[in-house]
């Protein structure tokens, strides 16, 4: 599927854009503190595709969502993240009305504006509906469909999903693109050895991306809590640790499907602990987990195993953090592992907030092949079955 979407879909030079309105979906769900945002790359990983419609003659109407707002509410207004669009991009950017009641669609796409940006798209219930009356407004108000949103187009939401179906002319924009060709090289392609470090709280959420991966992949490095689903499928006490109850029989599945197949999967041998997270001073490093302690990060016989496999490397996949990454006092097992991988010289694929917040507070952004700009979305990919917002628009999905 993944390859079928760079052969199939229709890309951004693939249009002719003068004098056309352009409807962009885009990801500026971006991190914000007191009104301002707070981490622009959300947005300046757009722009590419945003100069490049209006370097063509075009004119732009970008829709994003920006948290996950009831309804209308002004906390979660896109007028500071337009402003910071238009700093960017130096142009005025005219935020359109959130009412569009009395709104004609045809006047949004023939004004002169260069640049107007909706209101938060989810204030429209329509929106994660999938509402007719909306999308037929949506459609009239542009001539092409471009989705640039790749954080988003794991959701079956109108604006990914339903809106572009009612457009004739429809494709990719370029964050897309070097979204898809990254998972595509490594799911595809990947050099040897390939290691996936895995972490982050739920097992759950990682399922379907080990049992993919499995296929492709020679090693597994897993910390952070879903390695005590692991550990304790395997009949390992775990304390107090986090433990999915109802997973422990498909983690136990997987464990044995990795031996079948001959895949080194590790799990964490040492751990940080603590009898309550509220007591970060009272952490202990062991090897067993005692009753009443839970593990917080992974210890340090781990990170110096884990640093060997890393080492050796020539392509890793990374998507979450080793422990409570959050809490400077079980930060690291993940800092460890972040300079490792940046050190590394492997092609590397890194999804999920943490991880990429990891390698960033460490100024080694430059080191890594692709950190991608979606965390939900780089999950799913990496189960292999496409994106429904990306899988829409292919010829024959
Ligand atoms: C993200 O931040 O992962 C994307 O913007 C998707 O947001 P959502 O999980 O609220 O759909």
């Amino acid at each position: 599927m993944i390859k079928k979407i760079l052969s199939q879909a229709n890309k951004l030079h693939d249009f002719d854009y003068a004098g056309k309105r352009v409807f962009v979906r885009v990801d500026f769900n971006c991190p914000m503190e007191e009104g301002k945002v707070a981490d622009a790359t959300r947005i300046e990983s757009t722009l590419p595709t945003l100069r490049f419609i209006l370097e063509k003659g075009g004119k732009l109407l970008i829709a994003s969502h920006l948290g996950r707002p009831d309804g209308f509410d002004p906390e979660f207004s896109l007028a500071p993240v337009a402003e910071k669009l238009g700093e960017l991009l130096k142009e005025k950017v005219r935020v359109m009305p959130y009412q569009l009641d009395g709104e004609n669609p045809r006047q949004w796409k023939e004004a002169s504006e260069k640049i107007m940006m909706m209101e938060n798209i989810r204030f429209y219930a329509g929106e994660t509906k999938g509402d007719e009356a909306l999308a037929r407004f949506l459609s009239q108000t542009a001539d092409i469909y471009i989705n640039d949103a790749f954080g988003a187009s794991h959701r079956k939401h109108l604006s990914v999903y339903h809106l572009p179906k009612l457009f004739a002319e429809k494709g990719i924009g370029l964050l897309i693109e070097k979204e898809i060709k990254a998972f595509c090289r490594v799911l595809k392609d990947p050099e040897k050895p390939f290691v996936v470090i895995m972490g982050g709280s739920k097992v759950s959420d990682k399922i379907k991306v080990l049992e993919n991966l499995l296929e492709v992949a020679d090693q597994f490095l897993i910390g952070g809590a879903m390695a005590y689903t692991l550990l304790r499928a395997c009949g390992t006490d775990v304390g107090r640790s986090l433990v999915e109850e109802d997973r422990l029989e498909i983690a136990k599945r997987i464990i044995d499907e990795a031996g079948r197949l001959g895949k080194d999967f590790i799990l964490p041998c040492d751990h940080c602990l603590v009898k309550t997270v509220d007591r970060p001073e009272e952490k202990i490093y062991s090897s067993h987990i005692e009753t009443g302690y839970m593990g917080v990060d992974i210890g340090p016989e781990t990170i110096r195993r884990f640093s060997e496999k890393i080492r050796k490397a020539r392509t890793i996949v990374w998507n979450g953090p080793m422990g409570i990454f959050e809490m400077g006092a079980f930060a690291s097992g993940t800092t460890k592992v972040a300079e490792e991988v940046a050190r590394s010289g492997a092609y590397t694929v890194v999804g999920g907030g943490d991880s990429v917040r990891a390698l960033r507070s460490l100024g080694v952004g430059e080191e890594i092949g692709h950190m991608s700009t979606g965390g939900g979305a780089s999950l799913k990919l990496l189960e292999g079955n496409g994106l429904p917002g990306i899988n829409v628009l292919l010829d024959s999905p």
